[in-house]
Protein backbone atom coordinates (compact mmCIF):
# COMPACT_ATOMS: atom_id res chain seq x y z
CA UNK A 1 0.00 0.00 0.00
CA UNK A 2 1.30 3.31 -0.67
CA UNK A 3 2.18 5.94 2.04
CA UNK A 4 -0.55 8.49 2.32
CA UNK A 5 0.87 12.06 1.63
CA UNK A 6 0.51 14.55 4.04
CA UNK A 7 1.05 18.77 3.99
CA UNK A 8 2.11 20.74 6.66
CA UNK A 9 0.99 24.32 7.56
CA UNK A 10 3.43 26.42 9.22
CA UNK A 11 4.17 29.80 10.58
CA UNK A 12 7.42 29.36 12.62
CA UNK A 13 10.20 27.50 13.76
CA UNK A 14 8.63 24.08 12.88
CA UNK A 15 9.83 21.64 15.15
CA UNK A 16 7.08 19.94 14.93
CA UNK A 17 6.99 19.32 11.03
CA UNK A 18 10.67 18.33 11.73
CA UNK A 19 9.61 15.57 13.78
CA UNK A 20 7.30 14.28 11.16
CA UNK A 21 9.47 14.04 8.75
CA UNK A 22 12.47 12.38 10.36
CA UNK A 23 9.60 9.61 11.29
CA UNK A 24 9.04 9.64 7.55
CA UNK A 25 12.44 8.82 7.37
CA UNK A 26 11.34 4.83 8.82
CA UNK A 27 10.58 3.15 5.48
CA UNK A 28 7.93 1.30 7.68
CA UNK A 29 6.02 4.92 8.19
CA UNK A 30 2.63 4.81 6.35
CA UNK A 31 2.92 8.69 6.00
CA UNK A 32 5.24 10.94 3.99
CA UNK A 33 5.33 14.49 3.29
CA UNK A 34 4.66 16.14 0.14
CA UNK A 35 4.14 19.63 0.92
CA UNK A 36 4.93 22.31 3.45
CA UNK A 37 2.69 25.90 3.33
CA UNK A 38 3.39 28.92 5.25
CA UNK A 39 0.95 32.07 5.94
CA UNK A 40 4.57 33.77 6.73
CA UNK A 41 7.46 34.24 4.11
CA UNK A 42 10.03 34.64 6.70
CA UNK A 43 9.17 31.52 8.80
CA UNK A 44 12.13 29.30 9.45
CA UNK A 45 10.19 26.04 8.63
CA UNK A 46 10.34 26.91 5.20
CA UNK A 47 14.18 26.56 4.71
CA UNK A 48 14.01 23.26 6.72
CA UNK A 49 11.73 21.82 4.56
CA UNK A 50 13.18 22.96 1.22
CA UNK A 51 16.54 21.40 2.85
CA UNK A 52 14.07 18.06 3.09
CA UNK A 53 13.59 18.05 -1.04
CA UNK A 54 10.44 18.82 0.13
CA UNK A 55 8.41 21.38 -1.61
CA UNK A 56 7.91 24.55 0.73
CA UNK A 57 5.57 27.33 -0.50
CA UNK A 58 4.86 31.16 1.24
CA UNK A 59 1.03 31.59 0.22
CA UNK A 60 0.97 35.53 0.97
CA UNK A 61 -2.54 37.28 1.52
CA UNK A 62 -5.29 36.40 4.13
CA UNK A 63 -9.47 35.58 4.13
CA UNK A 64 -11.02 33.67 1.18
CA UNK A 65 -8.29 34.61 -1.41
CA UNK A 66 -5.46 33.08 0.79
CA UNK A 67 -7.77 29.77 1.37
CA UNK A 68 -8.33 29.04 -2.52
CA UNK A 69 -5.43 29.15 -3.48
CA UNK A 70 -3.83 27.19 -0.85
CA UNK A 71 -6.79 24.55 -1.22
CA UNK A 72 -5.50 24.77 -5.14
CA UNK A 73 -2.26 23.43 -3.93
CA UNK A 74 -3.36 21.37 -1.63
CA UNK A 75 -5.66 19.57 -4.32
CA UNK A 76 -3.07 19.84 -7.08
CA UNK A 77 -0.17 17.87 -4.45
CA UNK A 78 -3.38 15.59 -4.02
CA UNK A 79 -2.66 15.77 -0.13
CA UNK A 80 -4.60 13.22 2.26
CA UNK A 81 -4.01 14.69 5.68
CA UNK A 82 -3.37 18.47 6.85
CA UNK A 83 -1.18 18.74 9.61
CA UNK A 84 -1.20 22.42 11.51
CA UNK A 85 2.46 22.82 13.48
CA UNK A 86 2.50 26.06 14.89
CA UNK A 87 0.76 27.27 12.46
CA UNK A 88 -0.99 30.43 13.97
CA UNK A 89 -3.89 31.31 11.88
CA UNK A 90 -7.63 29.97 12.33
CA UNK A 91 -9.55 28.54 9.39
CA UNK A 92 -12.80 28.68 8.01
CA UNK A 93 -15.63 26.55 7.84
CA UNK A 94 -15.52 26.47 4.27
CA UNK A 95 -12.46 25.64 4.17
CA UNK A 96 -12.47 23.12 6.38
CA UNK A 97 -15.58 21.36 4.51
CA UNK A 98 -13.45 21.67 1.58
CA UNK A 99 -10.30 20.43 2.82
CA UNK A 100 -8.72 16.94 3.82
CA UNK A 101 -8.59 16.12 7.28
CA UNK A 102 -6.43 18.42 9.34
CA UNK A 103 -4.85 17.75 12.63
CA UNK A 104 -3.41 20.22 14.95
CA UNK A 105 -0.59 19.94 17.73
CA UNK A 106 -1.44 21.94 21.45
CA UNK A 107 0.79 22.62 24.07
CA UNK A 108 -1.93 21.59 26.81
CA UNK A 109 -3.96 19.18 28.09
CA UNK A 110 -7.02 19.97 26.01
CA UNK A 111 -9.87 21.48 26.96
CA UNK A 112 -7.54 23.36 29.19
CA UNK A 113 -5.92 26.40 28.38
CA UNK A 114 -6.62 26.51 24.11
CA UNK A 115 -5.51 29.46 22.16
CA UNK A 116 -2.21 31.45 22.59
CA UNK A 117 0.84 31.04 25.07
CA UNK A 118 -0.67 27.87 26.68
CA UNK A 119 2.18 27.35 28.57
CA UNK A 120 1.99 30.39 30.07
CA UNK A 121 -1.59 30.32 30.92
CA UNK A 122 -0.40 26.48 32.81
CA UNK A 123 1.93 28.78 34.76
CA UNK A 124 -0.38 30.97 36.07
CA UNK A 125 -3.31 29.02 36.29
CA UNK A 126 -0.93 26.90 39.08
CA UNK A 127 -1.46 23.40 37.60
CA UNK A 128 0.34 20.59 38.45
CA UNK A 129 0.50 18.84 35.35
CA UNK A 130 0.41 20.33 31.73
CA UNK A 131 0.96 18.36 28.39
CA UNK A 132 0.05 18.44 24.51
CA UNK A 133 -2.86 17.14 22.95
CA UNK A 134 -2.97 16.50 18.91
CA UNK A 135 -6.79 16.84 17.88
CA UNK A 136 -8.72 16.96 14.75
CA UNK A 137 -9.66 20.83 13.45
CA UNK A 138 -12.88 21.97 13.65
CA UNK A 139 -14.33 25.93 13.30
CA UNK A 140 -13.28 26.20 16.78
CA UNK A 141 -10.27 27.37 18.49
CA UNK A 142 -8.60 23.96 19.57
CA UNK A 143 -11.92 22.43 20.14
CA UNK A 144 -12.18 19.50 17.92
CA UNK A 145 -12.20 15.50 18.65
CA UNK A 146 -9.11 14.62 20.89
CA UNK A 147 -6.59 12.17 19.17
CA UNK A 148 -3.62 11.70 21.63
CA UNK A 149 -2.44 14.19 24.94
CA UNK A 150 0.61 13.47 26.77
CA UNK A 151 1.09 14.66 30.47
CA UNK A 152 3.96 16.84 31.42
CA UNK A 153 4.72 17.90 34.97
CA UNK A 154 5.03 21.32 35.59
CA UNK A 155 7.73 21.92 38.01
CA UNK A 156 8.03 24.46 40.99
CA UNK A 157 10.70 26.63 39.49
CA UNK A 158 9.47 26.27 35.83
CA UNK A 159 9.21 29.17 33.57
CA UNK A 160 7.14 29.59 30.06
CA UNK A 161 10.20 28.83 28.38
CA UNK A 162 11.54 25.79 30.51
CA UNK A 163 7.97 24.07 30.50
CA UNK A 164 7.52 24.78 26.98
CA UNK A 165 10.85 23.10 26.21
CA UNK A 166 10.03 19.88 27.97
CA UNK A 167 6.30 19.75 26.35
CA UNK A 168 7.70 20.38 22.93
CA UNK A 169 9.98 16.77 23.69
CA UNK A 170 6.64 15.48 24.49
CA UNK A 171 4.62 16.66 21.02
CA UNK A 172 7.96 15.83 18.63
CA UNK A 173 6.99 12.16 19.70
CA UNK A 174 3.36 12.51 19.86
CA UNK A 175 2.56 14.30 16.35
CA UNK A 176 4.12 11.45 14.42
CA UNK A 177 2.36 8.84 16.52
CA UNK A 178 -1.46 10.65 15.81
CA UNK A 179 -0.45 11.00 11.73
CA UNK A 180 0.62 7.28 12.18
CA UNK A 181 -2.30 5.83 13.48
CA UNK A 182 -4.79 7.94 10.97
CA UNK A 183 -2.36 6.78 7.97
CA UNK A 184 -3.07 3.04 9.32
CA UNK A 185 -6.71 3.36 9.38
CA UNK A 186 -6.46 3.34 13.59
CA UNK A 187 -8.54 6.30 14.04
CA UNK A 188 -12.76 6.38 14.12
CA UNK A 189 -14.46 9.43 15.02
CA UNK A 190 -17.47 9.08 17.00
CA UNK A 191 -18.97 12.55 17.73
CA UNK A 192 -16.45 14.02 20.16
CA UNK A 193 -14.70 10.57 20.56
CA UNK A 194 -11.73 9.23 18.28
CA UNK A 195 -11.45 5.22 18.94
CA UNK A 196 -8.09 3.69 18.19
CA UNK A 197 -8.72 0.40 16.85
CA UNK A 198 -6.51 -2.38 16.45
CA UNK A 199 -4.40 -1.94 13.52
CA UNK A 200 -5.69 -5.07 10.65
CA UNK A 201 -2.76 -7.22 9.42
CA UNK A 202 -0.25 -6.05 11.70
CA UNK A 203 1.39 -7.40 15.01
C1 LIG B 1 4.34 24.17 19.41
O1 LIG B 1 4.57 24.20 20.79
C2 LIG B 1 2.87 23.97 19.12
O2 LIG B 1 2.25 23.10 20.02
C3 LIG B 1 2.35 25.37 19.30
O3 LIG B 1 3.32 26.19 18.70
C4 LIG B 1 4.59 25.56 18.80
C5 LIG B 1 5.17 25.46 17.41
O4 LIG B 1 6.48 25.00 17.46
N1 LIG B 1 1.07 25.53 18.69
C6 LIG B 1 0.10 26.28 19.20
O5 LIG B 1 0.21 26.93 20.22
C7 LIG B 1 -1.19 26.24 18.40
N2 LIG B 1 -2.26 26.82 19.12
P1 LIG B 1 7.18 24.42 16.16
O6 LIG B 1 6.99 25.47 15.05
O7 LIG B 1 8.63 24.28 16.54
O8 LIG B 1 6.54 23.12 15.79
Amino acid sequence: MGRKKIGIMVSGRGSNMQAIIDASRDPDYPARVELVISNREDAPALEKARKENIKAKFIPGIGRDWERKTLDLINEKEIELLCLAGFMRVLSPEFLAQAPPVMNIHPSLLPAFPGLNAQKQALEHGVKVSGCTVHFVDSGVDSGPIILQDAVEVKQDDDEEKLAGRILKTEHKLYPRAVELWARDQLEIEGRKVKIKEEKGRG
